[in-house]
């Protein structure tokens, strides 16, 4: 069985069918395309097109096909080009001639168009369902890693102390971002319900659209026909959410690649979460990451490959549109598969402080010895280049800052005092930054965080 074919008197060449189906890849949404015709049925007898019992007949047909499908017993026929086609030739299979009244006044363009969105709906859930573990591990993380200084860098140069709570905590942060992003998302996406819409002209029949829309879990149904068919933008949207978090998690992963090299030894990853060499016996490499860091190119290309396809396309559906699912399922399981390793990867990383306090350089209290004679009045910048002397003092010395002497020093500002020691103090500088969102003000910080989790949680 074909949806199509009375005008035609020839079947279509195989390698065309073979091009043409999407089975393979769409079986995926037989559950929202189930959900959808189930409504549209109940739709259409709302109309009056169909009677109640056919309704009753078709919606549970329908149902039989769902559990077909989810128990794994679903067998495709070779003129299933796609989900569509299967659900209905599966129905008619098994209800009859009334099967053939499901598809009055609807298309396959305004049913792919809502069962995608259905799909995203759900999927979007999943994911940030997988993402919370990752934020909740990076929070625990942080907990740990309260008292421990490390070397906080710009342009990967040593540049001033922070906490690894700090620096656990700027890879919470981007977490949050990209779970409301989704959340955002999804809320304006349930203002467009694309059923009625038709092929491309919407639909003859006194379909209540606000009710259908409802009935699927939408607030509203779309405002024009050949828009709703052809609305791909939250395909789009998904996409770009995805990447962007992917591109997060690469920056994570970057970091604790480089701080995992034996030569800062800042980080050390548990056993279950990295890998051996086949060649070298003291290699522990931390794939997980390496993977985490390369996927994101991956969702990149799956981003900008569909923008591609979308770019140029005349007016209302074009087949074209069949190449959203493959990018969109590649991006949803790529980064599915890769979140819970890596929450399990950062549940049982160990810092090692020690290794972070040894890689730490007196050079990066430079800025603390400015604000020290800001303190005593000097403008900052002369203050600035005052400490910048220090720095140059103490290199021809060949001493760390501290090693200059205090006459030394004096003759570069008589501000400078006894207590100039004191600045001497890596935790202490990191302290000292405690304005909000400063790497002092770990408290303030959490109890943000904490807050956040608890919104997730409600
Ligand atoms: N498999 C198609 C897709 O995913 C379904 C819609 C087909 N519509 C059509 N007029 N051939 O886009």
């Amino acid at each position: 069985m074909t949806l199509w074919g009375g005008a035609f008197s020839q079947p279509t060449d195989d390698a065309v069918r073979r091009l043409n189906d999407s089975l393979r890849f769409d079986w995926r949404l037989y559950d929202v395309d189930i959900s959808g015709s189930i409504a549209w049925a109940h739709a259409l007898a709302g109309a009056g097109v169909i009677t109640e019992d056919e309704y009753a007949a078709l919606a549970d047909g329908l149902e039989r096909v769902r559990a077909e499908f989810a128990g794994g017993t679903f067998e495709a026929a070779s003129g299933d080009e796609d989900i569509h086609t299967a659900v209905e030739r599966r129905l008619g299979a098994l209800v009859g001639d009334v099967a053939g009244k499901l598809h009055t006044g609807r298309s396959r363009n305004d049913q792919v168009a809502t069962d995608v969105l259905l799909w995203l709906i759900r999927a979007q859930k999943d994911v940030r369902a997988a993402i919370l573990p990752l934020a909740t591990a990076l929070r625990g993380q942080a907990q740990r890693g309260r008292d421990a200084v490390m070397p906080g860098y710009t342009h990967f140069q040593p540049a001033q102390p922070i906490t690894a709570a700090h620096w656990w905590l700027s890879h919470f942060w981007p977490l949050t971002r990209d779970i409301e992003r989704l959340a955002e998302q999804a809320d304006r996406w349930r203002d467009k319900c694309p059923l009625g819409s038709g092929a491309l002209a919407g639909t003859p029949y006194a379909i209540n659209r606000q009710r259908l829309a409802e009935r699927l879990g939408f607030r509203r149904a779309t405002a024009n026909s050949l828009d709703g068919v052809a609305d791909r933008d939250h395909v789009a949207e998904f996409l770009f959410a995805l990447t962007l978090l992917g591109v997060h998690l690469s920056r994570l992963a970057e970091d604790l690649i480089v701080y995992a090299n034996p030569a800062l030894g800042f980080v050390r990853l548990d056993e279950r979460y990295s890998t051996g060499s086949s060649l070298m016996p003291q290699k522990r490499n931390p794939d997980p990451l390496e993977l985490a860091r390369g996927k994101a190119g991956r969702a990149i290309g799956n981003l900008t490959g569909f923008l591609a396809t979308l770019k140029g396309l005349p007016t209302a559906y074009n087949k074209d549109l069949q190449e959203d699912k493959e990018p969109l399922f590649d991006a949803y399981d790529t980064i599915m598969a890769l979140l819970p390793p890596l929450v399990g990867l950062i549940e049982t990383i160990r810092i090692n402080p020690d290794r972070m306090e040894a890689a730490l350089d007196e050079s990066m209290l430079a800025t603390d010895l400015a604000d020290y004679l800001v303190e005593r009045g000097v403008p900052f910048r002369q203050a600035h280049v005052m400490a910048g002397r220090v720095v140059r003092a103490a290199e021809e010395r060949g001493v760390p800052l501290s090693g200059v002497p205090l006459d030394a020093l004096r003759e570069i500002s008589e501000h400078f005092t006894e207590d100039v020691s004191a600045v001497f103090d890596f935790r202490a500088a990191a302290a000292r930054r405690k304005a909000p969102g400063g790497t002092g003000d770990y408290d303030g910080q959490m109890r943000r965080a904490e807050a956040w989790l608890a919104t997730q949680k409600a």
